[in-house]
Protein backbone atom coordinates (compact mmCIF):
# COMPACT_ATOMS: atom_id res chain seq x y z
CA UNK A 1 0.00 0.00 0.00
CA UNK A 2 1.25 3.32 -0.78
CA UNK A 3 -0.42 6.97 -0.88
CA UNK A 4 -0.49 9.02 -3.54
CA UNK A 5 -0.68 12.49 -4.63
CA UNK A 6 -3.85 12.96 -6.71
CA UNK A 7 -4.83 15.64 -8.98
CA UNK A 8 -5.66 18.93 -7.08
CA UNK A 9 -2.63 19.20 -5.96
CA UNK A 10 -1.50 20.63 -9.50
CA UNK A 11 -1.09 24.59 -8.99
CA UNK A 12 -1.50 24.54 -5.77
CA UNK A 13 1.82 22.75 -4.45
CA UNK A 14 0.99 24.08 -0.48
CA UNK A 15 3.73 22.06 0.42
CA UNK A 16 2.38 21.28 4.27
CA UNK A 17 2.70 17.86 3.10
CA UNK A 18 6.76 17.19 2.66
CA UNK A 19 7.10 18.52 6.59
CA UNK A 20 5.60 16.13 8.05
CA UNK A 21 6.93 13.21 6.02
CA UNK A 22 8.83 10.44 8.38
CA UNK A 23 10.81 9.30 5.29
CA UNK A 24 11.50 12.09 3.14
CA UNK A 25 9.26 10.46 -0.03
CA UNK A 26 7.70 13.83 -1.82
CA UNK A 27 9.32 15.14 -5.29
CA UNK A 28 8.63 18.20 -6.84
CA UNK A 29 7.49 18.97 -10.11
CA UNK A 30 7.12 22.75 -11.20
CA UNK A 31 3.46 22.87 -10.40
CA UNK A 32 2.67 19.63 -8.53
CA UNK A 33 4.25 17.24 -6.10
CA UNK A 34 4.19 13.33 -6.01
CA UNK A 35 5.12 10.51 -3.49
CA UNK A 36 7.43 7.51 -4.38
CA UNK A 37 5.21 4.34 -3.96
CA UNK A 38 8.34 2.24 -3.17
CA UNK A 39 9.37 4.76 -0.32
CA UNK A 40 6.14 5.85 1.20
CA UNK A 41 5.77 3.57 4.75
CA UNK A 42 1.75 4.03 4.39
CA UNK A 43 1.91 5.71 7.91
CA UNK A 44 -0.29 8.29 6.83
CA UNK A 45 0.31 11.05 8.56
CA UNK A 46 0.54 13.42 5.42
CA UNK A 47 -3.02 12.59 4.49
CA UNK A 48 -4.68 15.29 6.64
CA UNK A 49 -2.16 17.80 6.24
CA UNK A 50 -3.17 18.62 2.73
CA UNK A 51 -5.34 21.90 2.49
CA UNK A 52 -6.33 20.71 -0.78
CA UNK A 53 -7.39 17.50 0.01
CA UNK A 54 -4.98 16.11 -2.42
CA UNK A 55 -3.77 12.94 -0.79
CA UNK A 56 -5.32 9.48 -0.98
CA UNK A 57 -4.43 5.94 0.00
CA UNK A 58 -4.26 3.91 -3.08
CA UNK A 59 -6.84 1.58 -1.29
CA UNK A 60 -9.50 3.96 -2.53
CA UNK A 61 -10.85 2.96 -5.75
CA UNK A 62 -9.54 3.66 -9.20
CA UNK A 63 -5.81 5.03 -7.54
CA UNK A 64 -4.35 2.67 -10.34
CA UNK A 65 -3.45 5.45 -12.64
CA UNK A 66 -2.39 8.04 -9.62
CA UNK A 67 -0.08 5.16 -8.27
CA UNK A 68 1.46 4.63 -11.65
CA UNK A 69 1.67 8.85 -11.97
CA UNK A 70 3.42 9.04 -8.74
CA UNK A 71 5.89 6.67 -9.43
CA UNK A 72 6.82 7.91 -13.23
CA UNK A 73 7.89 11.53 -11.81
CA UNK A 74 9.29 10.50 -8.06
CA UNK A 75 11.83 8.91 -10.40
CA UNK A 76 11.94 12.13 -12.53
CA UNK A 77 11.71 15.73 -10.28
CA UNK A 78 13.85 16.11 -7.25
CA UNK A 79 12.91 15.01 -3.86
CA UNK A 80 11.63 18.29 -1.37
CA UNK A 81 11.98 18.13 2.25
CA UNK A 82 10.97 21.67 3.09
CA UNK A 83 8.01 23.65 3.07
CA UNK A 84 7.63 26.46 0.31
CA UNK A 85 4.75 29.37 -0.40
CA UNK A 86 1.81 27.59 -1.89
CA UNK A 87 2.44 28.59 -5.69
CA UNK A 88 0.53 31.80 -6.46
CA UNK A 89 -2.24 29.93 -8.26
CA UNK A 90 -3.01 27.90 -5.10
CA UNK A 91 -6.64 29.40 -3.72
CA UNK A 92 -7.41 30.34 -7.24
CA UNK A 93 -7.28 27.02 -8.50
CA UNK A 94 -8.17 24.45 -5.48
CA UNK A 95 -10.74 22.70 -5.94
CA UNK A 96 -11.11 23.51 -9.57
CA UNK A 97 -12.12 20.28 -12.07
CA UNK A 98 -9.76 19.68 -15.67
CA UNK A 99 -6.38 20.44 -13.38
CA UNK A 100 -4.88 17.94 -15.54
CA UNK A 101 -4.61 20.83 -18.46
CA UNK A 102 -2.36 22.37 -16.57
CA UNK A 103 0.19 19.69 -15.65
CA UNK A 104 3.75 20.81 -15.95
CA UNK A 105 5.90 17.87 -16.71
CA UNK A 106 9.24 20.04 -15.97
CA UNK A 107 11.27 19.51 -12.44
CA UNK A 108 10.79 21.77 -9.65
CA UNK A 109 13.83 23.08 -7.56
CA UNK A 110 13.20 20.62 -4.96
CA UNK A 111 14.73 21.38 -1.51
FE1 LIG B 1 5.29 10.07 3.82
FE2 LIG B 1 3.68 8.73 5.47
FE3 LIG B 1 2.66 10.35 3.59
FE4 LIG B 1 3.80 8.06 2.88
S1 LIG B 1 1.92 8.29 4.08
S2 LIG B 1 4.11 10.06 1.89
S3 LIG B 1 5.45 7.92 4.40
S4 LIG B 1 3.90 10.97 5.34
FE1 LIG C 1 0.16 19.25 -2.89
FE2 LIG C 1 -1.29 19.15 -0.73
FE3 LIG C 1 1.26 18.63 -0.56
S1 LIG C 1 -1.49 20.63 -2.39
S2 LIG C 1 2.11 19.93 -2.14
S3 LIG C 1 -0.22 17.46 -1.70
S4 LIG C 1 0.08 19.79 0.91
Amino acid sequence: MTYVVIENCIACKYTDCVEVCPVDCFYEGENTLVIHPDECIDCGVCEPECPADAIRPDTEPDMEKWVEFNRKYAELWPVIVSKKEPMASAEEMDGKSGKMEFFSEAPGEGG
